[in-house]
């Protein structure tokens, strides 16, 4: 998986190496293990590669003075192969004839490349990519679209994929499956940019286009030729993309992590804008294309996500059953596709995606949709892969979320789903006293927001406490059991610290064993419904000797006794809403936690912001 980015110049000054590097840094969300570029010059294929970020590149290229009218660039999360130079894309036939950049995952890579090794051929790579170029190089006989036309039906499982051969310096050939590939014309320049994400535009005008699954384009700076797999040629229509250029700065904070956890108050404010109905204690949602009678005779909800925005489903998932009564699951999107699932009839879909474009997110509506269930989407990205498959997409307003962690989406998530959740239920059985009711408790999150950041100097300090155990217990009841979820994620994403999120009710059936000194307990208190229960639990996990941090509403000082430390959150008015501040003080804890193990907390290890690849 990862980021693909082209350009051929026409009109412009800009070299083509140095516009790659500008695309692949906006991809870079994509993954960042390695990153490499390949151009043509005098006759010959040029490429360098490095591992690490796009800046390493970067520095390489500049070094090099590379200067190229055409190139193709990628930015890698290892799939197939260790993190190696050699494993980095662009990857190459024998000849290095051919480079070859590739999003996804070729499934029968291995039978492939037994053929193709039999065949006399080497490979030097441990990538699954090295089979296409290989492929094409076997098939190639002068014409180079026909051997990529010859190739990709004999290509198992989702690709995009772009590349440049010496004997035709004049062009890059892309083809898609299952993987996103936008191709835009620049209007003043006339050059050509070809993305994973058509995103990574800014800053210009473009018409623009994506391919469609097995589909390949023949691009040269004078034409774009599209054809499908049988060698029909297609006509495609363009759309017009102004994308200005945000600088997106750190705004003195030490992180993007840390700013956009400040940013709260106003990305939820954002995500309520213009969609509290106080008349009718209901929401609106100007881009729902779906009438009200269709959601009153919505019967049952199935939310599909994957990382956080799936345990946004699993809080909303109450939600959805307590305000509008409707029996709601919520799965995990890998799993969902291959477990052949019963989707009953006047079922509503929504499917949860920062990016929108989640491979196993997108593959899991497809399967949704095949039983015409409608589909709304909850997305940041605009124009992502999933506002293209939905029926209708809310748009979280977030702004752009830079970490790889996520938090002010997640929680533009649950105050979205939220809302939708009152709009169900209004056109059901909810009245205007209790729609009205849950709108104030809405519009009083901000508040409660703003005081739980406000608390960051208490989170810091006792994260210097906690930064220590290797092990955590994040353990909640009711609403916030999925909220822990989320907090031991964070946790896990951006400390390297095994954590896990369980209901707190359960540890007596197995976890409880592994309570000891050694492991540290932090109790989530924000469902008041429960709040005995939990103290009851928290006990037992007292009496075995383990530490005990908690996060409990003001006025709650039962707690005192029983834990060994507090941070008291704002005074809590109603538990459906407490998965907002609650799950803000477990990004700030892990983010403390994290600045004293000195991770790299805006692109941890092993991640990628948007997974492209099942
Ligand atoms: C990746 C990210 C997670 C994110 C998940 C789902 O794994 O590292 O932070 O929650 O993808 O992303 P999505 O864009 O679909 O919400």
């Amino acid at each position: 998986m990862c980021g693909i980015y082209g350009h051929i110049k026409k009109g412009s000054k800009t070299n083509s190496a140095i516009a790659c590097i500008d695309g692949l840094k906006r991809l870079e969300y994509r993954g960042y293990d390695s990153a490499g570029i390949a151009g043509i010059h005098q006759g010959k294929i040029v490429s360098y590669k490095t591992v690490g970020k796009v800046r390493t590149l970067d520095r390489v290229v500049q070094d090099n003075n590379l200067d190229l009218k055409m190139a193709i660039a990628h930015t890698r999360w290892a799939t197939h192969g260790s993190i190696t130079e050699l494993n980095a894309h662009p990857h190459f036939d024998e000849e290095k004839a051919l480079a070859l950049v590739h999003n996804g995952i070729i499934e029968n890579y291995q039978k492939i490349k037994k053929t193709l090794t039999s065949a006399g051929i080497k490979f030097i790579s441990e990538t699954d990519t090295e089979v296409i170029s290989h492929l094409i190089s076997f098939h190639y006989n002068g014409d180079i679209a026909k051997a990529v036309e010859k190739t990709l039906p004999e290509l198992e499982g989702s690709f995009a994929i772009a590349l440049i051969h010496k004997d035709h310096p004049d062009r890059i050939l892309v083809a898609t499956r299952g993987c996103p590939l936008a191709i835009g014309v620049c209007h003043d320049s006339k050059d050509i940019y070809i993305s994973s994400d058509s995103n990574a535009f800014t800053g210009r005008s473009l018409d623009v286009f994506y391919l469609h699954d097995d589909e390949y384009a023949v691009v040269t700076e004078a034409t774009i030729e599209v054809y499908n797999m049988a060698g029909i040629k297609l006509t495609k229509s363009l759309e017009v993309l102004n994308l200005e250029e945000k600088f997106i700065s750190k705004d003195g904070y030490e992180h993007f992590l840390l700013k956009e956890i400040h940013e709260q108050p106003l990305s939820v404010e954002r995500a309520l804008h213009g969609r509290l109905d106080f008349k009718n204690g209901t929401a609106n949602f100007e881009e729902l294309s779906l009438s009200d009678d269709l959601l009153k005779k919505t019967t049952r909800i199935l939310i599909l996500a994957c990382g956080s925005s799936y345990h946004a489903g699993c809080i909303a998932k109450q939600i959805f059953e307590s305000l509008a009564k409707i029996p709601t699951e919520v799965e995990i999107a890998s799993e969902f596709r291959y477990r052949n699932p019963i989707i009953l009839e006047n079922t509503l879909v929504i499917a949860i995606s920062q990016s929108g474009e989640t491979a196993d997110t997108l593959a899991a509506v497809k399967e949704a949709k095949r039983s015409n269930s409608p589909v709304i989407a909850l997305c940041n990205v605009k124009r992502s892969s999933l506002s293209r498959l939905a029926k209708s997409t809310l748009w979280l307003n977030a702004g752009p979320e830079i970490s790889v962690c996520s938090t002010k989406a997640f929680t533009s998530q649950l105050s979205l789903l939220m809302l939708l959740a009152l709009k169900i239920a209004r056109t059901k059985d909810l009245d205007l006293a209790g729609g009205k009711a849950f709108l104030s408790h809405i519009e009083n999150l901000g508040k409660q927001i703003s005081a739980v950041i406000s608390k960051a100097p208490e989170f810091k300090l006792l994260a210097s406490k906690y930064a220590s155990f290797k092990q955590f217990f994040f353990i909640g009841r009711n609403y916030m059991y999925p909220t822990c979820l989320e907090a031991a994620l964070k946790l896990k994403e951006i400390s390297y610290i095994n954590a896990s999120g369980y209901p707190a009710g359960e540890m007596k059936h197995g976890p409880i064993a592994l309570i000891s000194k050694d492991l540290a307990t932090v109790a989530f208190c924000g469902n008041v419904h429960t709040f005995d229960k939990l103290l009851s639990n928290l006990m037992e996990i007292k009496s075995r000797g383990g530490p005990i941090l908690a996060f409990a509403p003001e006025g709650y000082n039962e707690i005192l006794g029983i834990t060994d430390d507090v941070i008291f959150l704002p005074k809590q008015i109603s538990d459906p809403f407490a998965p907002i501040p609650y799950s803000i003080a477990g990004q700030l804890f892990a983010y403390y936690i994290a600045i004293l193990l000195g991770t790299d907390i805006d692109q941890p290890r092993n991640l990628a912001k948007s997974v492209t690849v099942e």
